[in-house]
């Protein structure tokens, strides 16, 4: 256009303008985006239903983010909006702007559209993952060169894996993982590649060098072979020998407890050596140790592999040496020590933020939960002052800390057992046909409790906190009373050490997870409301943000559909369970001199807990009951 004079390139420039106006009359305006949001509504239903499609703009729309001016759509998020069907041609990529597309954990099935990618020129983020997408990758992803993060996993996706992701110069992400991707993993030369993972599809070959130091985690699942995997590829003997190996480690992994008893009697065993008890046994244990590299597999999970090199074989009076270890806490009458605890058959409850907890029964009958906790930066007499400190406060709705086992190696905490698991299994377990719904009393119940407990804590200093509230550490009883556990172990971590999965639940100010103030459990109380309420776990996606769309969805005045559809089929308890929402709400506020004391949060919770009460007709079987008899 330089060659041109002024006069000339301007009226080029309006022809130009005029020309694409005339082929592509609506391209870029926000009255075509809204045209392809309104025929993608059609298509697959779900919540995006109750946009208010008399507006004449989508920029009000949950899910839908406009440019500044609003004059065209730049993200469309629609997670977990019960989205179903087939995506129609035409539609999302009429979206010329959009640079994020999230929709993933719906049930979206069928290929994607071919033309899906072809005019999406700014998309720097695509979420498809969870759904039941099936077919190849269209091409006209590869020319996409803005892509930062792409997530395609747990779909049913097939064909191969293309070499054009090599176009995506930016790519940081790209999960492909648990679908049915199959042939050779292609030589991928991205430079800003960080997250990876093809694990669980039907690939074979050997895994390119670029990708060798990738975790193994990542290629699990597959026929693949090569570094960083064990087996080397094509080397039959070898395979042979692993294959041995797994059968051992099966017959071994049935004996659940085992893997326990051989982590401690391996951790003690260096204590002691150390101290120089049993050291007459250690040069030959450590040649065993080396020849006795196993794999030892969970009885109820293939993915969850735990490698231990160890041998029970002539550590049995080793044990006997160390008996003294355990410190009790309180008058509970348990008469047991380390030994004891050894010999008790255990079962793994779970694998939480600060190490993996047991399920432990002691031979004489008695049963507690063990929790042996890892990647504790606390030096040992610390440790032992701050299980003084934990092992002092006692409530009928926390799980009371009873003995603590520390060496230098091993750190282990008993509790009392709480019999019926977690609030979160409770709430999100068991989705399927034989699923029992949790009635409102229950919850409100639940919800009473568990701020009871936390209330309780606040009350013993200011600097006391909780550190961990979501509802994987809400415990319930045979009666459904909550009980709060896990409280001061946040302070134990490093920062390392805390996995996203705590991040839905953490307020907005906390950069440090060992400092966690009053005002930021509030936080989390709300949010563990929020779960209540919607039944929606907030940790459930990377990037998901339970108060913020509970917010999206109130501020869209569609309040009744935020609540989990289980308690819209009890009638007459509308008033509080909004009740309940505007007290979550408070909770988390972006500001933390904005929301209430947990005893504010307590006494209000008790006033709908006993509203509950005096209007049961909450549970379905009092309505059914209440029908005239014939
Ligand atoms: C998407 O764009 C194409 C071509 O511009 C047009 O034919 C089609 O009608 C648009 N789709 C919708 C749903 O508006
Ligand atoms: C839907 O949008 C129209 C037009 O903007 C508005 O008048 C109406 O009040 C909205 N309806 C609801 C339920 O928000
Ligand atoms: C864009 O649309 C949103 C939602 O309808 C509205 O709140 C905002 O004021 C609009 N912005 C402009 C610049 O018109
Ligand atoms: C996934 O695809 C396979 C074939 O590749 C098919 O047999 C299976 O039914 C599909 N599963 C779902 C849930 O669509
Ligand atoms: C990669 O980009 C080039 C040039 O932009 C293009 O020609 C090629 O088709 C792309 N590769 C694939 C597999 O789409
Ligand atoms: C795995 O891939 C092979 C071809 O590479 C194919 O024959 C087989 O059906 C695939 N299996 C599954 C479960 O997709
Ligand atoms: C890869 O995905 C699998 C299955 O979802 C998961 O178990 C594994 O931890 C993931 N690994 C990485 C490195 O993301």
């Amino acid at each position: 256009m330089r060659q041109f004079n002024h006069h000339h390139g301007r009226l080029l420039h309006t022809a130009v303008l005029l020309l694409l106006f005339l082929i592509r009359p609506s391209t870029s305006d926000i009255a075509s985006d809204r045209a392809a949001l309104l025929a993608l509504r059609a298509a697959v239903g779900g919540r995006i239903l109750l946009w208010n499609i008399s507006s004449p703009t989508p920029c009000s729309w949950a899910g839908v983010n406009c440019s500044p001016d609003n004059s065209s759509v730049i993200e469309l998020r629609l997670p977990g909006m019960g989205l179903s069907g087939t995506l129609p041609a035409n539609t999302i990529s009429n979206l010329t702007n959009l640079q994020t597309l999230s929709l993933r954990y719906n049930a979206l099935s069928g290929p994607l559209p071919a033309d899906l990618f072809s005019s999406l020129l700014l998309l720097r983020s695509l979420y498809l993952h969870q759904n039941f997408f099936s077919g190849e990758i269209p091409d006209s992803l590869f020319s996409l060169k803005s892509l930062v993060r792409v997530n395609l996993a747990e779909n049913n996706f097939s064909g191969p894996i293309s070499s054009g992701f090599n176009n995506l110069t930016h790519l940081t992400t790209l999960y492909l993982q648990e679908n049915h991707f199959s042939g050779s993993i292609p030589e991928l030369n991205l430079p800003s590649l960080v997250q990876f993972n093809v694990s669980y599809n039907n690939l074979t070959g050997k895994i390119p060098k670029g990708l060798s130091r990738k975790p193994k985690s990542s290629f699990v699942g597959n026929s693949l072979c090569g570094d960083p995997l064990d087996n080397s590829c094509g080397s039959e003997k070898h395979k042979k020998k692993l294959s041995d190996a797994a059968i051992a480690g099966i017959v071994v992994g049935s004996v659940l407890g085992l893997v326990l008893i051989l982590s401690l009697v391996f951790c003690l065993r260096r204590k002691l050596g150390t101290k120089g008890v049993g050291r007459k046994k250690e040069g030959a244990s450590k040649e065993k140790e080396v020849e006795d590299s196993m794999e030892i597999q969970g009885k109820n999970s293939t993915r969850d592999k735990v490698k231990e090199k160890e041998k029970e074989k002539g550590e049995v009076s080793v044990i006997n040496a160390g008996k003294k270890g355990l410190v009790f806490f309180g008058n509970m009458g348990w008469n047991f020590d380390l030994e004891d605890l050894l010999r008790a058959s255990a079962e793994v409850l779970g694998k939480g933020t600060f190490g993996t907890a047991y399920k432990a029964v002691l031979e004489t009958g008695l049963t507690v939960a063990v929790k042996r906790l890892r990647d504790v930066i606390m030096g040992e007499k610390e440790f032992r002052e701050k299980m003084e400190e934990i092992g002092k406060i006692n409530h009928e709705n926390l799980v009371p800390l009873r003995a603590y086992y520390c060496n230098r190696n091993e750190k282990l905490l008993v509790f009392e057992y709480v019999p019926m698991g977690s609030l979160s299994a409770l709430l999100h377990g068991n989705k399927g046909a034989g699923r029992t719904p949790l009635n409102w009393e229950t919850r409100v119940a639940i919800a009473l409790g568990a701020a009871e407990g936390v209330s309780f804590l606040h009350s013993q200093g200011p600097k006391i906190s909780h550190g961990s509230i979501k509802s994987s550490n809400i415990l319930l009883t045979r009666s459904y009373e909550a009980r709060v556990s896990d409280f001061g172990l946040a302070q134990l971590a490093g920062l390392t050490s805390t996995p996203n999965r705590v991040s839905g639940y953490r307020a907005p100010e906390v950069t440090d997870p060992c400092e966690v103030s009053q005002k930021a459990d509030v936080y989390s109380f709300g949010v563990l409301l929020l779960e209540l309420l919607t039944a929606k776990a907030p940790t459930h996606e990377e990037g998901f943000n339970l108060p913020r769309w509970v917010e999206s969805v109130v501020k869209d005045e569609w309040t009744a559909e935020v609540f989990d559809l289980e308690l819209l089929r009890y009638q007459n308890i509308e008033e509080d369970m909004v009740r309940l929402l505007q007290l979550a709400v408070d909770c988390v506020a972006q500001y933390p001199d904005k929301r209430p004391s947990m005893v504010e949060v307590t006494s209000k919770i008790k006033e709908i807990y006993c509203s509950s009460l005096h209007d049961p007709s909450g549970d379905i079987v009092n309505v059914v009951s209440a029908l005239p008899t014939p």
